[in-house]
């Protein structure tokens, strides 16, 4: 199975496809952890977008269609994989149709801007398994160590209100409508991003299970 998130910085995108990889047995290709590990670990590509993505700026196209070739090649995309985060751009979306990559499904995650912003400040990710908590809404058990490998959470850079403000202006401007791109090839289903992280869950599992062959 072929599954997109498409949504907002913050909507949920990573917190769902970490949850929808684990039940469907199928990896999540993430562009942005991709990324931030490249940054982590200072190659070439991560010095690259370092300045782009720590002030909220999209990444080059060809840079992230580049990444994408590349992991979509490797032996575990074979059964299927999700996509949280690419495409970005329609020029992006139309270079997985020229690769002849077809989604099974597009899940919308929808969730207003002032959600948002209340959200971001709550964030809290572990930089070495790449899991996502917040303060309030998805608390790891002790609140600043991760659940899976006891890293101390930190706060991710692009997560200040400032930073946060442009990356919503720039969704708006040129992912926004790649919801349009995706509803006309019949694809998306829309799942309203509850403050429940429970509830939104239960409906992205309704709307993948709703395609499931
Ligand atoms: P990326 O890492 O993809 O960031 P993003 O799209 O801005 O989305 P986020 O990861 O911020 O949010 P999310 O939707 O995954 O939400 P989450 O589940 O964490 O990209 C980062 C940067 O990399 C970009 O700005 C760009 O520079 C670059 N980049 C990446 N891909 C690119 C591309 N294709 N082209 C160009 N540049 C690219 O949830 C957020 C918080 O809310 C968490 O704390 C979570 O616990 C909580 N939460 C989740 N769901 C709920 C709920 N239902 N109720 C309450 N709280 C909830
Ligand atoms: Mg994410």
């Amino acid at each position: 199975m072929k599954i997109m998130f498409l949504g907002a910085p913050g909507a949920g995108k990573g917190t769902q496809a970490e949850h929808t990889a684990q039940r469907l047995g199928i990896p999540t290709i993430s562009t942005g952890a991709i990324i931030r590990e490249a940054i982590k670990n200072s190659t070439a590509m991560g010095l690259a977008a370092k300045s782009y993505t720590e002030s909220g700026k999209l990444v080059p196209d060809e840079v992230v269609i580049g990444i994408i070739k590349e992991r979509l090649e490797k032996d575990d995309c074979k059964n299927g994989y999700i996509l949280d985060g690419f495409p970005r751009t329609v020029v992006q979306a139309q270079a997985l149709d020229e690769m002849g990559i077809e989604m099974d499904v597009v899940v919308s995650i929808e969730v207003d801007d002032d959600e948002i912003i209340s959200r971001m400040n709550g964030r809290r990710v572990c930089a070495k398994c790449g899991a996502t908590y917040h303060t309030k809404f998805k608390p790891s058990s002790d609140g600043i160590h991760c659940d899976n490998d006891g890293e101390l959470l930190t706060q991710r850079k692009d997560d200040s209100p400032e930073v946060v403000a442009d990356r919503l202006k720039i969704y708006h401007e040129q992912t926004e409508p790649l919801k349009d791109y995706y509803a006309s090839k019949g694809v998306v289903k829309v799942v309203y991003g509850q403050k429940n992280v429970d509830d939104t869950t239960r409906l992205t599992d309704e709307a993948i299970d709703s395609i499931k062959k």
